[in-house]
């Protein structure tokens, strides 16, 4: 996989807005699931910022409300000082979400230049930034194939090269190494770094604590729909008294919510 070669260019005029700036997000479903109470969260600019917590904590919820996926119920969101759900903010943000979302009907290059058009390239602009990001991303071979044909692995390259497109400034990365080989993780991790080093904003959420103290300058552990810790991976552990991240992990945020004696008893 080649190395971005993308920059993002730094705000000569001072100082620069946080990447995203959350305040009060409250998010309760139809249903009326509470996913997010009242949750504050600050992510500076040019920061690698983790957010870590178990399955149904609210990860993708936040990231659903920050890219004006879902409704808000209460709270304001800002990326780059921009009011959230305005189109200003939502080009400001690449996205690759959980769940690929890639339509079927459309080929590795349709899937990369229709979404350039929709991010306000021209044709030609949006077709030449397609290839290039076909090439980094080491999907030249399946150019012409429709997204159902990709294995897993390529439909998640295929997914971020898709957020990387049209090159924004917060990259919000929601689970992107889930059932990706050891070797394109690597790469993909290779990448990200890269292109955060060149100063884009990266919101990564893992359920590999290892990848978090790899990649991640910052870390917010998430449950309930509540931000319960924040520092860096060394300062958790610090705070916390304990060796590993694992350790900060089960302290603050593992529920215990399966009882394996319950599920024993079923059987
Ligand atoms: N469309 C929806 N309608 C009702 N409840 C929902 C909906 N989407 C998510 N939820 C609920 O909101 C809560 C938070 O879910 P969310 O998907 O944000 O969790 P997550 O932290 O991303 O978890 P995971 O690690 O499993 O991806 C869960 O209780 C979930 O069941
Ligand atoms: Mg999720």
């Amino acid at each position: 996989m080649k190395q971005p070669t993308t920059t993002t260019a730094a705000n000569p005029a001072g100082p620069v807005p946080a990447a995203l700036s959350i305040r009060g997000l409250t998010k309760r479903y139809a249903d009326g699931t509470l996913a997010l109470e009242d949750l504050d969260l600050e992510i500076p600019a040019g920061s690698f910022f983790g957010l870590l917590g178990p399955n149904g904590a609210g990860k993708t919820t936040l990231i659903g409300a920050v890219c004006n996926l879902i409704r808000l119920s209460g709270g304001e969101i800002s990326v780059f000082g921009q009011p959230g759900g305005t189109m200003a903010a939502r080009r400001m943000i690449g996205i690759a979400e959980q769940e690929p979302n890639l339509d079927k009907f459309l080929t590795v290059y349709e899937t990369l230049l229709y979404h350039g058009g929709y991010y306000g390239m021209d044709g030609a602009e949006a077709s030449e930034r397609a290839e290039q990001m076909i090439d980094a991303f080491d999907l030249r071979a399946k150019r012409d194939v429709e997204a159902p044909k990709l294995s897993g692995g390529m439909r998640r390259r295929l997914l971020l090269a898709r957020a990387l497109l049209h090159r924004p400034r917060l990259v919000i990365l929601d689970e992107p190494t889930a059932g990706v080989d050891l070797e394109l993780r690597h790469e993909l991790w290779r990448y990200i770094r890269a292109l955060h080093e060149q100063g884009t904003t990266i919101l990564l959420t893992t359920h590999y604590l290892e990848e978090a103290e790899a990649l991640c300058d910052e870390i917010a552990l998430i449950s309930g729909g509540h931000i319960v810790a924040r520092d860096s991976a060394e300062g958790l552990k610090q705070s916390y008294g304990v060796e590993t991240l694992e350790e900060v992990y089960l302290r603050t945020v593992a529920g215990g919510r399966i009882a394996i004696n319950q599920l024993e008893e079923v059987e």
